[in-house]
C-alpha cells in the first residue's frame, strides 16, 4: 500500500500512520520526524532546517525531495508506505510522481484529514502536555506563534495538493473532526474501497465460519465498501464524497464509473480465484 496523509498542523497525520503501521506494517516515511532527527543530529540538513523549522516555514523543496528520494530506495519500502507530511508543495508532488513513475510504483490513494482551524490549536497543546508528562522534549515549532505559521505556510503552499491529487482522482477526503478511532475507521474503509487492503468481513459473517467468509466473492462486498466510502464525512460534506467516489475509480482505473460499478466488474475475478480454490479442495 501507498499512501499520502495529507493535513494541517496538527491534523492528526502522525496519529494515524502509526495505527496503520501497526495494523499493516508499512512503513512511515514522516519528514518532520525525519528533519528533527537531522536536527538533533546536528547533520548539513539539520543546520539547514533547523532556524527554518523553528520559525514555522517549510525547508526547501530540493532538500526535503533528496530525502525522501534516498529513503524510497530503501529495502523496506517494498511492503508499501506511508508519507506523512510529504508532499507539502506542488513541486514536491511533481517531483514524488517523477520517483514513484521511475520505480513503477503506483500510488493508492492520498487521504486528506479535514480538522477546522480552531481545534489545531488545543490538539497542539494536548501534545505538548502529553509529551511533557512523558519526560520527552517538547517541539519547538509547538506554540501558538509557530502554530499560526506553520497553518500560513499550509494554506498557501499545501492546500493546492487537494486540487492537485483530485484533478489526479486520488483524493479522498476524511472528517478529522471524528474521534481518532472513528478517523482510523474511515481511512480502513476508503484503503479497502480503493483496493489497497482487504475488505473486512463483518462480525456475524465471521462467526459463521472462516471458511465459508473467504468463499463468498469478495466483489460485492467491495461494492458495499465502496458505497459506504462514497457516503459523506459527516462534516466535510460533499466533496467527501465526490472524492471518495474518484478515489475507487481511480483504484479501479477507470476514469469516471460509479464506484458500486466498478466494484462489481471486480466480482468476476474474485469468483474466479474462489472457483480455482475450490477445485483445487
Ligand atoms: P511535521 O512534523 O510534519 O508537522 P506538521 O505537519 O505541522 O504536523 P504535526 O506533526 O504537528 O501534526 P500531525 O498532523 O502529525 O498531528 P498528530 O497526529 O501529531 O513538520 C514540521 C516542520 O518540518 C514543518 O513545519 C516544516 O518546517 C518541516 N517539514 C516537514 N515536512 C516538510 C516538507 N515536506 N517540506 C518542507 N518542509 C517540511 O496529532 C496532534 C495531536 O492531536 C496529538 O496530541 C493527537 O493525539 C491529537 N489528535 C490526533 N487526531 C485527533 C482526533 N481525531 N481527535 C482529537 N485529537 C486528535
Ligand atoms: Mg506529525
Amino acid at each position: 500500500m501507498r499512501l499520502i496523509l495529507l493535513g494541517p498542523p496538527g491534523a492528526g497525520k502522525g496519529t494515524q500512520a502509526q495505527r496503520l503501521v501497526q495494523k499493516y506494517g508499512l512503513v512511515q516515511l514522516s519528514t518532520g520526524e525525519m528533519l528533527r532527527a537531522a536536527v538533533a543530529a546536528q547533520t548539513p540538513v539539520g543546520l539547514q532546517a533547523k532556524d527554518i523549522m523553528a520559525s514555522g516555514a517549510l525547508v526547501p523543496d530540493e532538500i526535503v525531495i533528496g530525502i525522501i528520494s534516498d529513503r524510497l530506495d530503501q529495502p523496506d519500502m517494498k511492503n508499501g508506505f506511508i508519507l506523512d507530511g510529504f508532499p507539502r508543495t506542488v513541486p514536491q508532488a511533481a517531483a514524488l510522481d517523477e520517483l514513484l513513475k521511475r520505480k513503477h510504483i503506483r500510488l493508492d490513494a492520498v487521504i486528506e484529514l479535514r480538522v477546522n482551524e480552531s481545534a489545531l490549536l488545543d490538539r497542539v497543546e494536548t501534545r505538548v502536555a502529553e509529551m511533557r508528562a512523558r519526560g520527552e522534549e517538547v517541539r519547538i515549532d509547538d506554540t501558538p506563534e509557530v502554530l499560526s505559521k506553520r497553518l500560513a505556510s499550509y494554506r498557501s503552499l499545501t492546500e493546492p495538493l487537494i486540487h492537485y491529487y483530485s484533478e489526479r482522482r486520488k483524493l479522498a477526503t476524511v472528517d478529522g473532526m471524528m474521534t481518532i478511532e472513528q478517523v482510523t475507521r474511515e481511512i480502513n474503509r476508503i484503503l479497502a474501497a480503493v483496493g489497497a487492503v482487504e475488505p473486512k468481513a463483518a462480525p456475524a459473517r465471521k462467526a459463521r465460519g472462516a471458511a465459508r467468509k473467504t468463499a463468498r466473492p469478495t466483489g460485492k462486498k467491495v461494492a458495499k465498501t465502496a458505497k459506504k466510502a462514497a457516503k459523506p464525512a459527516p462534516r466535510a460534506g460533499k466533496p467527501a464524497s465526490r472524492a471518495a467516489k474518484k478515489a475507487v475509480s481511480a483504484a479501479r482505473g477507470r476514469g469516471t464509473g460509479k464506484a458500486k460499478k466498478a466494484a462489481n466488474k471486480a466480482a468476476p475475478r474474485a469468483a474466479k480465484k474462489v472457483t480455482k480454490k475450490r477445485a483445487k479442495r
